[in-house]
């Protein structure tokens, strides 16, 4: 298969890059844009250590072949911070220890935000459904679940903020 120039837009910045078609975005973010915080765990969609979003909605990158991103917007965790500083649900994942080696820890804020953005005050059951494919070999589960329960009651206004 021979390369070819795609544009691409991660984190509102514009790239081109020159790799094969079937090339999985993980390894065009990671290797040529140097973006390493989606990580490459299962290679396979099983994981979720590798997410970002396209267009809003959380991707396996390891499973997005270049040539069928087009022009959707890339999103990686690098470019979820506020003003040059952690986001909310980054802050609330620090503050509630949401994690134990950190290595699924990209993914699991990734596919946590697409959730927040699309449904701002999910209960309990909508965000353990939606976060079932992100897997913590530390099982920081409950500490996951509270971080993201925490934004969550802070968007609904139920911890009076
Ligand atoms: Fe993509 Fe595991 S590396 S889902």
């Amino acid at each position: 298969m021979s390369r070819e120039t795609y544009p691409l837009k991660v984190n509102g910045e514009d790239h081109e890059v020159t790799v094969e078609p079937d090339e999985p975005l993980l390894w065009v973010l990671r290797d040529h844009l140097r973006l390493t915080g989606a990580k490459y765990g299962c290679g396979e969609g099983r994981c979720g250590a590798c997410m970002v979003m396209i267009d809003g909605t959380a991707r396996h990158s390891c499973r997005v072949a270049i040539a069928s991103v087009g022009d959707g917007h890339v999103e990686t965790i690098e470019g979820l911070g506020v003003n040059g500083g952690l986001s909310p649900l980054q802050e609330a994942f620090k503050q509630h220890t949401a994690f134990g080696c950190g290595f699924c820890t990209p993914g699991q804020i990734v596919t946590a935000t697409a959730l927040l953005r699309s449904e701002p005050n999910p209960d309990r059951n909508r965000i353990i459904r939606a976060m079932n494919g992100n897997l913590c070999r530390c099982a920081a589960y409950p500490n996951i679940l509270a971080a993201i329960e925490s934004v969550a009651d802070k968007t609904s206004g139920k911890d009076g903020s």
